[in-house]
C-alpha cells in the first residue's frame, strides 16, 4: 500500500508535466450577462418597492434567480441599472449601488453563474472546463478567464478591460511557455474582435495561437432592436418585456449588440408598427421614436467595426434554429403581433455569425454545428473535442 503511494505522485506528476509542456494554456472571454457581477448596498433609496434592501454587504447581483421572481426583480432592475449623463457621456451606478466583478483571472466567475443552481443554463462554461481539467488543465493556472462588467462596452472600457486583458495572455504565456488559446463566446467575440484586431501584430504573433470565437454576436442581432423598443424578458418566467425595459436600455453594451450596417442593408425593415417601419440604418431615429432620446447619443459612439483580426480564427456556431429577423408590433410598445425568423442559433442571426465569410477574413475558418443553439453549442461534444485538438492536448 505504501509503497504504491509514491508512484501514482510519479505518475500524476509526469501527466501534469506533460499536459502544461506544449499544450497551449486557455483564456476566456464570456458572453453579455456571462459572468458573476457583486453589489454592495448602502443607504439604497429604491422607489420601486419599500421592501428593497437598503444596505448589504457585497452579494451575487447577478446571477441570482431568488431576485429575478415577481416584486424582489423590481428591486434587482432598479440597483443594476445604469445612470447615463448626456451631458458628459458617461454611465454609473446608481446611488448606493457599488459593483465589482469577481474572479478575474480565474474561472469562478464564469463556470456557473448562479452558486446555488449548478445545472442548466447556471452551468455555463461547467463543461468545457471540466473538459480541459481532464487533461490535466488547472482552474485559475492553465485555463482562465477575463469577466468583465458586461453593461459596459469597448467605449467605456471599464476596468481598464483592453490592457487588463492583454496582460493576463502575457501572463498566461510568460508562466507557461506557450501561446494562449484565446476563446469567446457571444459577445465576448466583440470585446475579443475588439482587442484582437486592434493590437500589434507582433503582440499576436508572440503570444496567441489562434482565438476561436463561439457563437459570435460580432455583427449584432436584429432582436436587439426589440430590446430597445420593448424590453426581453429572456425566458424569466412571469417577467414582461416591460418590466426589465429600462434596466436593459441603460446598459452601454446592448448598443453594441444592435445589428451592424455592414450586414443589414437600408431596404431591410426589422421593425414594423402600424404604417411606421424601420430599418438599422434608421436606428438614429427609433430611438427618437421609441422615446429614448439617449439612445441616439450613445448610438453614435460605439465602436461597430468589422475588420479583419489578422489572426487564426476558428469560428464554431450552432445554426438552424429559428431566430428573430423582424417584428411586427400591435398597438404599443409593449405588443408584439407577429416575429419573423430566419437562420441563426436561436439569438444570433446567422449573418452576425458568419461576418467573417461575408467580410472575407483571410485567416479564418467557419463551422457549423446545426442543431445547437446559443447556449448548447457551448456543450458539444465534438466542439469540446475540437478544442482541445486546437490547445495542443
Ligand atoms: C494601455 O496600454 C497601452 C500600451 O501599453 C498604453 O499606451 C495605454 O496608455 C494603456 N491604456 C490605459 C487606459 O491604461
Ligand atoms: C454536436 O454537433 C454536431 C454537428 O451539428 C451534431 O451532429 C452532434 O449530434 C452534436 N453532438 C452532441 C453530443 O450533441
Amino acid at each position: 500500500m505504501a509503497s504504491s503511494v509514491p508512484s501514482l505522485l510519479l505518475l500524476l506528476t509526469a501527466f501534469l508535466v506533460n499536459a502544461a509542456s506544449g499544450a497551449s494554456p486557455v483564456l476566456i472571454i464570456p458572453g453579455t450577462g456571462g459572468n458573476r457581477l457583486e453589489a454592495k448596498l448602502s443607504s439604497r433609496e429604491n422607489t420601486a418597492h419599500f421592501y428593497c434592501s437598503k444596505n448589504a454587504d457585497w452579494y451575487d447581483l447577478w446571477l441570482d434567480v431568488k431576485q429575478l421572481v415577481p416584486g424582489a426583480i423590481d428591486c434587482w432592475c432598479e440597483n443594476i441599472q445604469l445612470n447615463y449623463d448626456s451631458s458628459t457621456s458617461t454611465f454609473s451606478n446608481q446611488q448606493g449601488v457599488e459593483t465589482r466583478v469577481p474572479c478575474y483571472g480565474d474561472v469562478c466567475g464564469i463556470e456557473y453563474l448562479d452558486m446555488s443552481v449548478k445545472a442548466g443554463d447556471s452551468a455555463y462554461f461547467h463543461a468545457m472546463i471540466e473538459a480541459f481539467a481532464d487533461k490535466g488543465y488547472v482552474r485559475g493556472e492553465t485555463i482562465v478567464s477575463a469577466p468583465y462588467d458586461f453593461r459596459y462596452s469597448a467605449v467605456s472600457n471599464k476596468d481598464n478591460y483592453v490592457n487588463a486583458t492583454m496582460a493576463l495572455a502575457e501572463q498566461l504565456y510568460e508562466q507557461t511557455g506557450e501561446k494562449v488559446l484565446w476563446i469567446s463566446h457571444s459577445m465576448g467575440g466583440l470585446w475579443s474582435h475588439y482587442i484582437l484586431s486592434n493590437a500589434d501584430q507582433a503582440w499576436k504573433d508572440k503570444y496567441i495561437e489562434a482565438w476561436v470565437p463561439i457563437a459570435p454576436a460580432y455583427g449584432g442581432t436584429a432582436q436587439e432592436m426589440r430590446l430597445f423598443a420593448s424590453g426581453d424578458s429572456e425566458g424569466i418566467p412571469l417577467v414582461s418585456g416591460k418590466t426589465v425595459r429600462n434596466e436593459q436600455r441603460s446598459y452601454e453594451s446592448n448598443f453594441w449588440l444592435l445589428p451592424n450596417l455592414e450586414l443589414w442593408d437600408s431596404d431591410e425593415t426589422i421593425i414594423t408598427k402600424g404604417d411606421q417601419t424601420w430599418t438599422a440604418h434608421d436606428l438614429p431615429q427609433f430611438f427618437e421614436d421609441i422615446s429614448y432620446a439617449d439612445g441616439a447619443q450613445i448610438y453614435k459612439t460605439l465602436p461597430y467595426d468589422l475588420k479583419d483580426p489578422n489572426i487564426k480564427t476558428y469560428v464554431k456556431y450552432g445554426a438552424g434554429k429559428d431566430t428573430p429577423t423582424s417584428y411586427v408590433y400591435g398597438k404599443d410598445w409593449d405588443t408584439i403581433d407577429k416575429t419573423v425568423n430566419g437562420d441563426g442559433d436561436g439569438t444570433v442571426n446567422i449573418r452576425s455569425l458568419e461576418a467573417g465569410i461575408a467580410k472575407g477574413w483571410k485567416n479564418t475558418e467557419h463551422e457549423k454545428f446545426d442543431g445547437e443553439d446559443h447556449q448548447s453549442v457551448l456543450k458539444n461534444d465534438s466542439l469540446l473535442k475540437e478544442l482541445l485538438e486546437l490547445a495542443g492536448v
